[in-house]
């Protein structure tokens, strides 16, 4: 069976205020049309319609590696006229179905209880009950409970508007029949508008049961219309993604309280995660991994027993297991720490390997950099890889010892079990086993005296 998804992307989302298409904007980093997108391709990866309009060209440039078609609705008619846009795309024998580019979080398990009642006797439509279901067309039934018609809000009689049961606009029919009946929508209603909903009433006419059925919960069908919908929206995936990970076995300290706006590779074993955490891009996460408080991961490594500390920025990078890292500490792409490794405050490390059981603990800047094993840098120590132009590379070898305040100026080799005088600035490599340091001799100036301030 071919699924034909037509994803209505063309309205304009003016409450938004913005003046980016409202289809672009994100919730969890990824764009609303990005979710609705990697759900329908859960359905049927190869069929996928997009009705753009409003400021469409920046959607398909944005968008561009979507495996979809665009369809251009010049002007937003109604979503009859949307749809309308796709017919010469639609054959009699697909099976469509109609999403909201501005709809989100409509899972996959709705979609396949939708899809069930498709055929050929019987279309499906998925509605909600709403506390206030202002704004939305009403599901109008009979006495026994079989659908009728929808009516939209604008033109619903008060009798309709007291129906609590809405159209969450989201529905699936066979090509033919949808066709049939596209062709033949007129915009006499209050607001002029080709109404998709009016096909319910001709689907009644023409003796195609409406078979409808309920999300699991209420937030999967809500569009976005302004930023606070948008937060809304952005609150209730994060709680979702904060459920996942706690029945993964992940203890969260606050669920409310951790952001997960991409995906895990892996998670081991208790994960213990503190107060305001981020994680984006693909991570992965081994046992025994504690992350401390406002700390930011992403696309990273991370290996069994680390503990990362409070305020850590890992970006890109590999942590070794039995690492500690931070607090304050900063990772940047291509850090790549073997195991028990120690990274401690202040400490920034770029495009560098740090081999086992090495510390920089305090105040450093590693760059392009390989550093051996048991490697000790003290605190102030700087690799001076760029000269304006070029960046060059620093290699401190297994067991070396670098005093503090130390500027190594790459290219340039500090020697194995070598020790480095703290407050020098290294410009040649240095031997093994030995110390090296530049440093000017200290004197004391006999009979110095301090200033003493001018009569006026
Ligand atoms: C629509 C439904 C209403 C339902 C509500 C749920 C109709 C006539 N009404 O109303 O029954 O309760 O959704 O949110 O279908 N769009 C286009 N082109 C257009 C018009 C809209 O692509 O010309 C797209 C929008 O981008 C949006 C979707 O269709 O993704 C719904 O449009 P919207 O204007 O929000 O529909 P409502 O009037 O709210
Ligand atoms: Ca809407």
């Amino acid at each position: 069976m071919t699924v034909k998804t037509i994803i209505l992307a063309a309205g304009q989302g003016t409450r938004m205020r913005s003046a980016m298409p409202k289809v672009l904007h994100k919730v969890a980093k990824r764009s609303l049309l990005q979710h609705v997108y990697d759900t329908s391709k859960l359905i049927d990866e190869n069929n996928i319609i997009i009705i753009y309009g409003h400021g469409g060209e920046l959607v398909k440039q944005t968008l561009s590696e979507f495996d979809a078609q665009w369809v251009e609705q010049k002007e937003q008619l109604g979503t009859g006229h949307a749809v309308l846009q796709a017919d010469s795309l639609i054959d009699n024998t697909d099976t469509v179905l109609i999403l909201y580019g501005d709809v989100p979080l409509l899972s996959k398990q709705s979609i396949d209880s939708l899809l069930v009642n498709v055929t050929e006797q019987s279309m499906a439509l998925l509605t909600v009950n709403l506390d206030d279901p202002t704004g939305y067309g009403r599901i109008v039934r009979d006495a026994s409970g079989k659908v009728l018609k929808i009516v939209e809000q604008k033109d619903a009689s008060e009798e309709e508007q007291k129906i609590t049961e809405g159209n969450t606009g989201i529905l699936a029919v066979k090509g033919e029949q949808l066709k049939s009946w596209i062709s033949q929508l007129d915009n006499s209603n209050a607001q002029q508008e080709f109404y998709l909903t009016d096909v319910i009433e001709m689907a009644v006419n023409d003796g195609i049961a409406i078979k409808t059925s309920q999300p699991d919960y209420v937030d999967e069908v809500l569009g976005v219309n302004n930023r606070k919908q948008l937060s809304h929206l952005e609150r209730v995936y994060q709680s979702l993604q904060a459920d996942k990970l706690m029945e993964q076995g992940v203890t969260l300290l606050d669920p409310a309280r951790v952001d997960c706006r991409g995906s895990f590779a892996s998670l081991g074993q208790d994960i213990s995660v503190d107060i305001n955490v981020i994680f984006e891009g693909n991570n992965s996460i081994g046992n025994n991994v504690s992350i401390g408080a406002n700390t930011m991961i992403n696309n990273s490594m991370i290996a069994d027993n680390v503990e990362v500390l409070a305020n850590c920025i890992i970006d890109n990078a590999v942590v070794g297991a039995g690492s500690r890292i931070g607090p304050f500490a900063r990772l940047r792409p291509q850090a790549e720490l073997a195991e028990q490794v120690h990274v401690g405050n202040f400490v920034e490390i770029k495009k560098s390997t740090v081999a086992q059981g090495s510390k920089i603990n305090h105040l450093s800047y590693i760059g392009d950099a390989t550093i051996g094993s048991k490697v000790n840098i003290g605190a102030g120590t700087i690799t001076c890889n760029y000269d304006g132009v070029n960046k060059f590379r620093t290699v401190i070898e297994d067991g070396a010892f670098i005093g503090s305040d130390t500027q190594l100026i790459a290219p340039v080799t500090v020697g194995k079990n070598a020790t480095i005088g703290a407050g020098s600035t290294i410009t040649k490599s240095t031997p093994d086993e030995k110390l090296s340091l530049s440093r000017s001799k200290q004197i004391s100036i006999q009979g110095w005296q301090r200033p003493v301030k001018k009569e006026q």
